[in-house]
């Protein structure tokens, strides 16, 4: 049985309503896990997604959002970031995305400044999903062309989060 987006939209919504703390989160990760392996949803909602990103729904109850990104780029590489009061779900359709988890190391007494620690690096690959919950703070990379699906817990577009730069050790608001 091949497993739709609509499907998986209400099964996250199930998910929200069950636990929508760290527990429903997850299980949207792996509900995801399913939809990806879905050739018929890449093709239909990923394959021409060449940059950016497209809505694919928006849950009126519990305000998430299911978007789908691409990038036929090479070598694209994004700025560590957090996803302030939000949480993400990050899964991969094609490609790859190289994740790469820091750590904040100073006590953010100082405005604008962030001391950040490389704490981990993963290969985020093709059927497989990732959770960034609420403070994580991540940067991706993407070698090659890729396509994925990202699951935010609000529109991040509307939220207070920050951007950081490590080599400078300066953190910028990303959203007005
Ligand atoms: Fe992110």
């Amino acid at each position: 049985m091949t497993y739709t987006l609509e499907e998986f939209c209400a099964d996250a919504h199930n998910a929200m309503e069950n636990d929508s703390g760290s527990a429903g989160r997850d299980a949207i990760r792996a509900h995801l896990e399913k939809l990806l392996v879905n050739s018929d949803f890449v093709h239909e909602h990923l394959s021409t997604q060449s940059s950016g990103k497209t809505l694919l729904y928006h849950d009126q109850e519990f305000d998430f959002y299911v978007m789908a990104h691409g990038t036929d780029a090479g070598n694209r590489k994004g700025k560590p970031h957090d996803h302030g009061a939000s949480w993400a779900v990050y899964g991969q359709a094609t490609g790859m995305t190289n994740m790469t988890i820091w750590h904040r190391v100073d006590d953010g007494d100082q405005p604008g400044h962030a001391e950040l620690a490389e704490h981990e690096t993963f290969p985020l690959k093709p059927g497989h999903a990732a959770l960034f919950d609420t403070g994580v703070i991540h940067s991706t990379a993407h070698p090659e062309p890729a396509r994925w699906v990202r699951v935010t817990g609000t529109d991040l577009d509307t939220i207070e989060r920050y951007a950081y730069d490590p080599g400078r050790q300066v953190m910028k608001r990303m959203t007005p």
